[in-house]
Protein backbone atom coordinates (compact mmCIF):
# COMPACT_ATOMS: atom_id res chain seq x y z
CA UNK A 1 0.00 0.00 0.00
CA UNK A 2 1.66 3.84 -0.81
CA UNK A 3 2.13 6.41 2.10
CA UNK A 4 -0.66 8.08 0.85
CA UNK A 5 -3.60 5.45 0.24
CA UNK A 6 -2.30 4.59 4.09
CA UNK A 7 -2.94 7.72 5.23
CA UNK A 8 -5.85 8.45 7.19
CA UNK A 9 -8.99 10.10 5.15
CA UNK A 10 -9.98 13.34 6.28
CA UNK A 11 -13.85 13.60 7.11
CA UNK A 12 -15.68 16.93 7.21
CA UNK A 13 -19.04 17.56 8.40
CA UNK A 14 -21.61 20.42 7.29
CA UNK A 15 -23.75 20.59 10.43
CA UNK A 16 -26.80 22.65 10.69
CA UNK A 17 -28.42 24.07 13.84
CA UNK A 18 -31.88 25.97 13.67
CA UNK A 19 -33.68 24.40 17.20
CA UNK A 20 -34.38 27.95 19.05
CA UNK A 21 -33.29 31.34 17.96
CA UNK A 22 -30.26 30.74 16.14
CA UNK A 23 -29.48 30.47 12.91
CA UNK A 24 -26.09 28.34 12.65
CA UNK A 25 -23.63 26.10 10.14
CA UNK A 26 -20.34 24.96 10.92
CA UNK A 27 -17.43 22.75 9.12
CA UNK A 28 -15.79 20.54 11.57
CA UNK A 29 -12.78 18.16 10.55
CA UNK A 30 -12.47 14.78 11.91
CA UNK A 31 -14.53 15.58 14.82
CA UNK A 32 -12.38 18.82 16.65
CA UNK A 33 -10.91 20.77 14.25
CA UNK A 34 -13.75 23.56 13.47
CA UNK A 35 -13.23 24.80 10.28
CA UNK A 36 -16.03 27.50 10.09
CA UNK A 37 -18.63 28.69 12.57
CA UNK A 38 -21.36 31.00 11.39
CA UNK A 39 -23.76 31.73 13.47
CA UNK A 40 -26.32 34.35 12.70
CA UNK A 41 -28.49 35.32 16.17
CA UNK A 42 -32.21 36.55 16.25
CA UNK A 43 -31.27 37.61 19.94
CA UNK A 44 -32.55 41.34 19.00
CA UNK A 45 -35.37 40.18 17.34
CA UNK A 46 -36.82 38.12 19.97
CA UNK A 47 -35.89 40.78 23.06
CA UNK A 48 -38.45 43.02 21.08
CA UNK A 49 -41.13 40.68 22.96
CA UNK A 50 -38.95 39.79 25.92
CA UNK A 51 -38.47 36.05 24.86
CA UNK A 52 -38.03 33.44 22.12
CA UNK A 53 -41.42 33.58 19.90
CA UNK A 54 -41.88 30.73 18.11
CA UNK A 55 -43.44 31.62 14.67
CA UNK A 56 -40.95 34.64 14.17
CA UNK A 57 -37.85 32.43 14.78
CA UNK A 58 -39.31 29.72 12.31
CA UNK A 59 -39.64 32.14 9.82
CA UNK A 60 -35.92 33.86 10.45
CA UNK A 61 -34.51 30.68 10.02
CA UNK A 62 -36.45 30.30 6.91
CA UNK A 63 -34.87 33.39 5.15
CA UNK A 64 -31.26 33.05 6.86
CA UNK A 65 -30.49 29.48 6.54
CA UNK A 66 -29.11 29.39 3.22
CA UNK A 67 -26.78 32.76 3.64
CA UNK A 68 -25.42 30.70 6.63
CA UNK A 69 -24.82 27.99 5.19
CA UNK A 70 -22.66 29.36 1.94
CA UNK A 71 -21.23 31.66 4.02
CA UNK A 72 -19.98 28.11 6.44
CA UNK A 73 -18.82 26.70 3.43
CA UNK A 74 -16.64 29.75 1.92
CA UNK A 75 -15.06 30.10 5.77
CA UNK A 76 -13.97 26.17 5.62
CA UNK A 77 -12.88 26.63 2.30
CA UNK A 78 -14.70 23.99 1.10
CA UNK A 79 -17.44 23.36 -2.12
CA UNK A 80 -20.25 20.49 -1.14
CA UNK A 81 -17.88 18.13 -3.20
CA UNK A 82 -15.38 18.04 0.33
CA UNK A 83 -17.80 17.48 2.37
CA UNK A 84 -18.31 13.64 3.79
CA UNK A 85 -21.92 13.86 6.00
CA UNK A 86 -24.63 16.67 6.94
CA UNK A 87 -25.31 16.27 10.69
CA UNK A 88 -28.39 18.41 11.49
CA UNK A 89 -30.07 18.88 14.82
CA UNK A 90 -33.61 17.02 15.06
CA UNK A 91 -34.19 17.34 18.36
CA UNK A 92 -34.78 18.67 21.28
CA UNK A 93 -35.83 22.45 20.12
CA UNK A 94 -39.06 24.16 18.82
CA UNK A 95 -40.35 22.01 16.27
CA UNK A 96 -41.53 24.90 13.51
CA UNK A 97 -37.50 25.82 13.97
CA UNK A 98 -35.95 22.73 14.09
CA UNK A 99 -38.02 21.82 10.72
CA UNK A 100 -35.97 24.16 9.10
CA UNK A 101 -32.78 23.06 9.76
CA UNK A 102 -33.68 19.36 9.01
CA UNK A 103 -35.81 20.33 5.66
CA UNK A 104 -32.73 22.18 4.80
CA UNK A 105 -30.41 19.26 5.44
CA UNK A 106 -32.92 16.33 3.68
CA UNK A 107 -33.07 18.93 0.38
CA UNK A 108 -28.80 18.93 0.21
CA UNK A 109 -28.37 15.12 1.15
CA UNK A 110 -30.94 14.48 -1.52
CA UNK A 111 -29.54 16.76 -4.21
CA UNK A 112 -25.84 15.99 -3.32
CA UNK A 113 -26.02 12.19 -2.10
CA UNK A 114 -24.43 13.26 0.91
CA UNK A 115 -24.86 10.85 3.59
CA UNK A 116 -27.22 12.59 6.79
CA UNK A 117 -26.97 12.20 10.22
CA UNK A 118 -29.73 13.28 12.76
CA UNK A 119 -27.72 14.98 16.11
CA UNK A 120 -29.29 15.48 19.43
CA UNK A 121 -29.08 18.93 20.64
CA UNK A 122 -28.43 18.39 23.87
CA UNK A 123 -25.39 15.62 23.03
CA UNK A 124 -24.19 18.68 20.42
CA UNK A 125 -23.72 20.63 23.98
CA UNK A 126 -21.98 17.86 25.55
CA UNK A 127 -19.64 17.50 22.36
CA UNK A 128 -18.40 21.16 22.15
CA UNK A 129 -15.84 20.18 25.03
CA UNK A 130 -14.12 17.91 22.53
CA UNK A 131 -13.45 21.08 20.47
CA UNK A 132 -11.13 23.12 21.92
CA UNK A 133 -9.59 20.29 24.45
CA UNK A 134 -7.88 17.50 22.44
CA UNK A 135 -7.05 15.43 25.96
CA UNK A 136 -10.41 15.08 26.82
CA UNK A 137 -11.99 11.39 26.27
CA UNK A 138 -14.73 9.29 27.51
CA UNK A 139 -15.64 8.46 30.55
CA UNK A 140 -16.33 11.52 32.00
CA UNK A 141 -19.39 13.38 33.76
CA UNK A 142 -21.10 16.65 32.31
CA UNK A 143 -23.50 19.20 34.01
CA UNK A 144 -25.41 20.21 30.83
CA UNK A 145 -27.45 23.89 31.83
CA UNK A 146 -29.21 25.79 29.50
CA UNK A 147 -32.18 27.38 28.70
CA UNK A 148 -34.39 24.70 28.35
CA UNK A 149 -32.59 21.73 29.96
CA UNK A 150 -30.90 20.62 33.09
CA UNK A 151 -28.84 17.38 33.41
CA UNK A 152 -26.26 15.52 34.66
CA UNK A 153 -24.85 13.22 31.96
CA UNK A 154 -22.19 10.41 31.94
CA UNK A 155 -20.56 10.23 29.19
CA UNK A 156 -19.29 6.17 28.75
CA UNK A 157 -18.06 6.64 25.36
CA UNK A 158 -18.55 8.83 22.48
CA UNK A 159 -22.00 9.03 22.15
CA UNK A 160 -23.14 6.77 24.86
CA UNK A 161 -24.70 8.94 27.51
CA UNK A 162 -26.82 8.05 30.58
CA UNK A 163 -28.59 10.46 32.57
CA UNK A 164 -27.64 10.90 36.08
CA UNK A 165 -29.81 13.80 37.13
CA UNK A 166 -32.67 16.11 35.55
CA UNK A 167 -34.51 19.23 37.18
CA UNK A 168 -38.22 18.47 38.05
CA UNK A 169 -39.29 21.83 37.13
CA UNK A 170 -37.51 24.92 35.42
CA UNK A 171 -33.92 24.74 34.06
CA UNK A 172 -31.17 26.88 35.43
CA UNK A 173 -31.06 28.99 32.27
CA UNK A 174 -35.06 29.50 32.49
CA UNK A 175 -34.41 30.68 36.13
CA UNK A 176 -32.02 32.60 35.18
CA UNK A 177 -34.19 34.51 32.40
CA UNK A 178 -36.76 34.65 34.59
CA UNK A 179 -35.39 36.27 37.62
CA UNK A 180 -33.98 38.69 35.57
CA UNK A 181 -36.91 39.84 33.77
CA UNK A 182 -38.42 40.15 37.60
CA UNK A 183 -35.76 42.23 38.45
CA UNK A 184 -35.97 44.65 35.62
CA UNK A 185 -32.97 42.90 33.89
CA UNK A 186 -34.41 42.12 30.39
CA UNK A 187 -33.74 39.43 28.12
CA UNK A 188 -31.28 37.08 27.73
CA UNK A 189 -31.30 36.98 31.49
CA UNK A 190 -27.90 34.75 32.26
CA UNK A 191 -25.25 37.11 30.95
CA UNK A 192 -27.00 40.18 32.97
CA UNK A 193 -27.07 38.45 36.17
CA UNK A 194 -24.06 36.91 35.38
CA UNK A 195 -22.42 41.27 34.88
CA UNK A 196 -24.55 42.70 37.69
CA UNK A 197 -23.87 40.16 40.37
CA UNK A 198 -20.57 41.70 40.12
CA UNK A 199 -21.18 44.58 41.71
CA UNK A 200 -24.12 42.39 44.22
CA UNK A 201 -23.32 40.89 47.65
CA UNK A 202 -24.14 37.39 47.13
CA UNK A 203 -25.09 37.03 51.18
CA UNK A 204 -27.39 40.28 50.99
CA UNK A 205 -30.28 37.57 50.99
CA UNK A 206 -30.65 33.50 51.74
CA UNK A 207 -32.84 32.20 49.29
CA UNK A 208 -33.46 28.30 49.18
CA UNK A 209 -30.90 25.64 48.04
CA UNK A 210 -33.70 23.63 45.78
CA UNK A 211 -33.49 19.78 47.05
CA UNK A 212 -35.81 16.52 45.64
CA UNK A 213 -37.01 14.10 47.71
CA UNK A 214 -35.44 11.14 47.32
CA UNK A 215 -33.23 11.93 44.94
CA UNK A 216 -30.08 13.78 45.72
CA UNK A 217 -28.67 14.84 42.43
CA UNK A 218 -31.78 16.12 41.01
CA UNK A 219 -32.60 19.75 40.22
CA UNK A 220 -35.75 21.45 41.33
CA UNK A 221 -35.53 25.29 41.08
CA UNK A 222 -39.21 27.06 40.99
CA UNK A 223 -38.86 27.13 44.70
CA UNK A 224 -35.87 29.82 44.37
CA UNK A 225 -37.42 31.59 41.51
CA UNK A 226 -40.82 31.71 43.51
CA UNK A 227 -38.91 33.01 46.73
CA UNK A 228 -37.20 35.83 44.54
CA UNK A 229 -40.62 36.87 43.10
CA UNK A 230 -41.86 36.74 47.02
CA UNK A 231 -39.02 38.93 48.00
CA UNK A 232 -39.46 41.10 45.27
CA UNK A 233 -43.30 41.77 45.93
CA UNK A 234 -42.69 42.04 49.75
CA UNK A 235 -40.08 45.20 49.18
CA UNK A 236 -43.18 46.60 46.96
CA UNK A 237 -45.56 46.24 49.45
CA UNK A 238 -43.07 47.68 51.97
CA UNK A 239 -42.48 50.48 49.62
CA UNK A 240 -38.74 49.67 49.82
CA UNK A 241 -36.58 49.80 47.55
CA UNK A 242 -34.27 46.18 46.60
CA UNK A 243 -31.06 46.49 44.89
CA UNK A 244 -30.77 45.11 41.55
CA UNK A 245 -27.21 43.71 42.54
CA UNK A 246 -27.94 41.72 45.54
CA UNK A 247 -31.06 40.12 44.11
CA UNK A 248 -28.74 38.61 41.13
CA UNK A 249 -26.04 37.71 43.07
CA UNK A 250 -27.64 36.23 46.11
CA UNK A 251 -30.16 34.76 43.52
CA UNK A 252 -26.85 33.23 41.27
CA UNK A 253 -25.28 31.85 44.03
CA UNK A 254 -28.12 29.85 45.36
CA UNK A 255 -28.22 28.20 41.71
CA UNK A 256 -24.41 27.58 41.68
CA UNK A 257 -24.31 26.29 45.04
CA UNK A 258 -26.78 23.26 44.06
CA UNK A 259 -25.46 22.95 40.20
CA UNK A 260 -21.76 22.73 41.86
CA UNK A 261 -23.04 21.31 44.87
CA UNK A 262 -25.17 17.93 43.24
CA UNK A 263 -22.44 17.60 40.41
CA UNK A 264 -19.67 17.00 42.60
CA UNK A 265 -21.60 14.61 45.14
CA UNK A 266 -22.05 12.61 41.89
CA UNK A 267 -19.01 12.66 40.71
CA UNK A 268 -18.12 11.11 43.40
CA UNK A 269 -19.98 8.22 44.03
CA UNK A 270 -19.67 7.29 40.42
CA UNK A 271 -15.81 7.87 40.72
CA UNK A 272 -15.76 10.12 38.19
CA UNK A 273 -12.29 11.86 37.79
CA UNK A 274 -12.89 14.31 35.01
CA UNK A 275 -16.01 16.49 34.99
CA UNK A 276 -16.88 19.11 32.44
CA UNK A 277 -19.93 21.69 32.13
CA UNK A 278 -21.82 22.68 29.05
CA UNK A 279 -24.55 24.61 27.73
CA UNK A 280 -25.36 28.45 27.67
CA UNK A 281 -25.44 28.28 31.58
CA UNK A 282 -22.16 27.12 31.50
CA UNK A 283 -20.53 30.19 30.17
CA UNK A 284 -21.67 31.71 33.76
CA UNK A 285 -18.39 33.38 35.04
CA UNK A 286 -18.80 32.64 38.73
CA UNK A 287 -20.39 28.97 38.03
CA UNK A 288 -17.01 28.33 36.33
CA UNK A 289 -14.68 30.00 38.73
CA UNK A 290 -16.66 27.58 41.76
CA UNK A 291 -16.33 24.55 39.45
CA UNK A 292 -12.25 25.02 39.26
CA UNK A 293 -12.01 25.71 42.33
CA UNK A 294 -14.09 23.13 44.06
CA UNK A 295 -12.53 20.30 41.21
CA UNK A 296 -9.46 21.44 41.85
CA UNK A 297 -9.61 20.85 45.73
CA UNK A 298 -10.94 16.95 44.90
CA UNK A 299 -8.23 16.18 42.23
CA UNK A 300 -10.98 16.42 39.63
CA UNK A 301 -10.13 17.50 36.23
CA UNK A 302 -12.77 19.82 34.82
CA UNK A 303 -13.58 21.25 31.40
CA UNK A 304 -15.41 24.00 29.84
CA UNK A 305 -16.19 24.75 26.47
CA UNK A 306 -15.39 29.13 25.69
CA UNK A 307 -18.44 30.86 25.14
CA UNK A 308 -19.25 30.59 21.86
CA UNK A 309 -18.95 26.61 21.85
CA UNK A 310 -21.58 27.41 25.04
CA UNK A 311 -24.34 28.98 23.13
CA UNK A 312 -25.85 27.25 20.58
CA UNK A 313 -24.00 27.15 17.72
CA UNK A 314 -23.50 24.59 14.51
CA UNK A 315 -19.91 23.79 15.58
CA UNK A 316 -20.79 21.70 18.47
CA UNK A 317 -23.54 19.76 15.72
CA UNK A 318 -20.70 18.79 13.88
CA UNK A 319 -18.67 17.56 16.36
CA UNK A 320 -21.62 14.77 17.79
CA UNK A 321 -22.27 14.36 13.84
CA UNK A 322 -18.68 13.36 13.47
CA UNK A 323 -18.58 10.63 16.37
CA UNK A 324 -22.31 9.40 15.23
CA UNK A 325 -20.87 8.97 11.61
CA UNK A 326 -17.50 7.16 12.46
CA UNK A 327 -20.05 4.60 14.47
CA UNK A 328 -21.89 4.19 11.49
CA UNK A 329 -25.18 6.01 12.22
CA UNK A 330 -26.63 7.67 8.92
CA UNK A 331 -30.46 8.88 8.87
CA UNK A 332 -32.94 8.46 6.11
CA UNK A 333 -35.44 10.86 4.68
CA UNK A 334 -38.13 10.29 7.08
CA UNK A 335 -36.09 12.08 9.61
CA UNK A 336 -38.50 14.28 11.51
CA UNK A 337 -37.95 17.10 14.19
CA UNK A 338 -38.41 15.38 17.23
CA UNK A 339 -39.19 18.27 19.86
CA UNK A 340 -38.63 16.14 23.06
CA UNK A 341 -36.21 14.31 21.88
CA UNK A 342 -34.40 12.82 25.12
CA UNK A 343 -30.31 12.45 25.69
CA UNK A 344 -29.20 9.54 24.33
CA UNK A 345 -32.57 8.72 22.38
CA UNK A 346 -32.34 8.01 18.27
CA UNK A 347 -35.96 7.96 16.02
CA UNK A 348 -34.75 7.96 12.38
CA UNK A 349 -31.27 7.61 13.31
CA UNK A 350 -29.65 4.04 12.82
CA UNK A 351 -26.71 2.11 11.76
CA UNK A 352 -26.60 1.66 8.05
O1 LIG B 1 -27.68 26.59 25.37
P1 LIG B 1 -28.41 27.86 25.11
O2 LIG B 1 -27.74 28.91 24.26
O3 LIG B 1 -29.81 27.58 24.47
C1 LIG B 1 -30.61 26.50 24.85
O4 LIG B 1 -30.38 25.38 24.30
O5 LIG B 1 -31.46 26.74 25.74
O6 LIG B 1 -28.75 28.46 26.55
C2 LIG B 1 -29.41 29.69 26.70
C3 LIG B 1 -29.56 29.95 28.19
C4 LIG B 1 -30.43 31.16 28.50
O7 LIG B 1 -31.34 30.81 29.51
C5 LIG B 1 -29.40 32.18 28.98
O8 LIG B 1 -29.95 33.11 29.90
C6 LIG B 1 -28.37 31.29 29.65
O9 LIG B 1 -28.27 30.17 28.79
N1 LIG B 1 -27.08 31.96 29.77
C7 LIG B 1 -26.48 32.23 30.94
C8 LIG B 1 -25.28 32.95 30.64
N2 LIG B 1 -25.20 33.06 29.27
C9 LIG B 1 -26.30 32.44 28.76
N3 LIG B 1 -26.85 31.95 32.20
C10 LIG B 1 -26.04 32.37 33.20
N4 LIG B 1 -24.91 33.08 32.99
C11 LIG B 1 -24.48 33.38 31.74
N5 LIG B 1 -23.35 34.07 31.54
ZN1 LIG C 1 -28.82 24.80 23.45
Amino acid sequence: MSAENSEKKDIRILAIESSCDETAAAVVKNGREVLSNTIYSQIDLHTLYGGVVPEIASRKHIEKINQVIKTSLNEAGCTLADIDAIAVTYGPGLVGALLVGVSEAKAISFATGIPLVGVNHIEGHICANFIEHPDLKPPFMCLVASGGHSHLVLVKDYGEYEIIARTHDDAAGEAFDKVARAIGLGYPGGPKIDKISKEGNPDAIIFPRGKVEGSEYDFSFSGLKSAVLNYLNECRMKGEDFSQADVAASFQKAVIEVLVGHSLKAAEDYRISTFAIAGGVASNSSLRAEFVKECGSKGIGFYYPSPVYCTDNAAMIGVAGYFEYIKGYRSGYELNAVPGLGIGEKQGVRKA
